[in-house]
């Protein structure tokens, strides 16, 4: 392929990467985000491949073939649930490719580099393993907090932050010696460097707290971006650099509205420790009793859904375990048919990755326009007859609020208390993912259904199909 072709190729993948990202942005158009991300890397593949410089196709076809069957199948079997482990192992994949394309950038650099050229040429490489580095144990790391594989307690190490800014400074110290050796005599400080850059990845990663995992692995995304960035620059290839960019950047925004979200600094986060402090007051365990709940079963529930002139469905964690989507919308359904005013309220960290309940609620078939974002419904719950909170816990803490011991203290949550009346779906006392005890189960108005998702909201609709005469579908 000539090189001129090679160009638009490149800037038509490019075009529709960032088309990719502007469906992505919303759920209507999601699917065709999606299409062109394919189309895009497809071409992106294709255009690569047919570079002259590209020689052994037998190599390339039997990698290719055996990353895609990997992939397949991994995507395939995933829970759900699972996803964001399956994304930072896969982050893992970018770092680790940024350090071996550094690494074989050094030892066989460009021929025509002299000069100036060259010396930025090795610092894109020094800088390129240097983030893949952090990006490649971070994420395992992280692979390994989110699997249960390691504590998710933040590992707050004396002077930890010194240690830090020991690693990066070391770091700067050997990226001189490196830009200043000769020939090959700069493989030894690069080396040295990935092995300091990996234990910093390490070391920052454990200093977060579970509560804080959402954004580190939406940070490690954009890690990920600019270590492909970077090896983009190595390999001078242009689609690299804007695929990277756009990874980046569009991972460092997420991070960004996650914190605003989750009421965070994101210079805490990164740096670790947040919500942990050594001398702060232990938060207020799981087991410890704050009062008398009170229970309901499925066919008070359904009666009191039906009497209700507004609902609103609050999903979290636990409706992704049970899959409990598809009769809660046959639920909203039957209750929209008898002239209720049902809504879906969604809080930007509910479940375990963003847009978890969007993917679960659309699943479904649940319609758009009735689906809201928290800051649209949050001032709707004193007007709200009765909210079903179903597997949700830490999106609807009142101790976010209020309670300054709490690890997500500082937290917007949905605000279901002020609602007339709330109904809690779960099937026990426990914690939810950040381990902190949820005073709402204690407030007067509120009543906990106890069970499994699926089969309580299956239990409900049951109630309510007798109730109206409607037959199941
Ligand atoms: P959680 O606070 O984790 O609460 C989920 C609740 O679901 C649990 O208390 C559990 O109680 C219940 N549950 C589990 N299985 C169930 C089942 N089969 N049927 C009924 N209930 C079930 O979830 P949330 O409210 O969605 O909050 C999300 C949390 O995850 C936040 O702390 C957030 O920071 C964190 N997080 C979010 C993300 C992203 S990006 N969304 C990523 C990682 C972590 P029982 O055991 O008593 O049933």
């Amino acid at each position: 392929m000539p090189q001129s072709l090679q160009n638009i190729a490149y800037l038509v993948a490019g075009v529709l990467f960032i088309l990719s990202l502007g469906g992505l942005s919303k759920q209507a158009s999601a699917g065709r985000g999606n299409a062109f991300g394919i189309a895009g890397m497809v071409i992106a593949l294709v255009a690569t491949a047919a570079h002259p410089a590209v020689k052994g196709y037998g190599v390339l076809a039997a990698a290719i073939g055996i990353g895609a069957v990997i992939g397949a199948v991994l995507a395939a079997r995933v829970a759900m649930t699972s996803m964001p482990q399956l994304v930072a192992v896969l982050h893992s994949f970018v770092g680790a490719a940024a350090v071996l394309v550094g690494v074989a950038s050094f030892l066989a650099p460009p021929a025509d580099l002299t000069g100036a050229e060259a010396v930025i040429h090795e610092v894109e490489v020094f800088l390129g393993v240097f983030i893949g580095a952090i990006t490649f144990t971070g994420s395992i790391v992280a692979y390994g907090k989110l699997q249960g594989l390691i504590r998710s307690k933040p590992l707050l190490l004396p002077g930890r932050h010194l240690a830090n800014l020991a690693m990066v400074g070391a770091s700067a110290l050997l990226c001189a010696q490196f830009l200043s050796a000769q020939e090959h005599g700069g493989l030894q400080p690069l080396l040295i460097m990935t092995a300091i850059a990996g234990v910093l990845g390490i070391h920052l990663v454990m200093a977060i707290g579970g509560a804080d995992m959402p954004v580190v692995v939406s940070m490690l995304n954009s890690y990920s971006g600019w270590a492909a960035a970077a090896a983009g620059f190595m390999l001078a290839n242009d689609l690299l650099i804007i695929t990277g960019a756009l990874v980046g950047s569009s991972g460092a925004i997420l991070s960004y509205i996650m914190c605003k979200a989750m009421n965070r600094s994101i210079v805490s986060v990164i740096f670790g420790g947040f919500g942990a402090d050594e001398g702060a007051a232990p938060a207020k365990g799981a087991g410890e009793p704050q009062g008398e709940v009170v229970s309901v079963t499925a066919a008070e529930t359904a009666t009191l859904l039906a009497e209700a002139k507004s609902v609103v469905v609050v999903p979290g964690y636990g409706m992704a375990v049970a899959q409990a989507q598809y009769p809660l919308w046959e639920v909203a359904k039957l209750l929209v048919d008898r002239g209720v005013k049902v809504r879906f309220a969604i809080h930007p960290v509910a479940g375990r990755l963003p847009g978890h309940m969007n993917v679960l609620l659309a699943e479904a078939k649940v319609p758009y326009d009735i689906v809201l974002e928290m800051d649209e419904i949050n001032e709707d719950f004193p007007e709200t007859d009765a909210v079903l909170v179903i597997g949700a816990n830490d999106i609807v803490n009142p101790g976010a609020l209020d309670d300054t011991s709490s690890p997500i203290y500082g937290m917007p949550v949905l605000e279901v208390w002020k609602a007339k009346s709330c109904v809690v779906m779960k099937r026990s006392m426990a914690s939810g993912y950040a381990g902190v005890e949820n005073p709402l189960f204690f407030k007067e108005n509120t009543r906990m259904l106890f069970g499994d998702a699926k089969k309580t909201v299956d239990a409900i609709l049951d109630e309510l199909r007798a109730a109206t005469g409607a037959k199941a579908a």
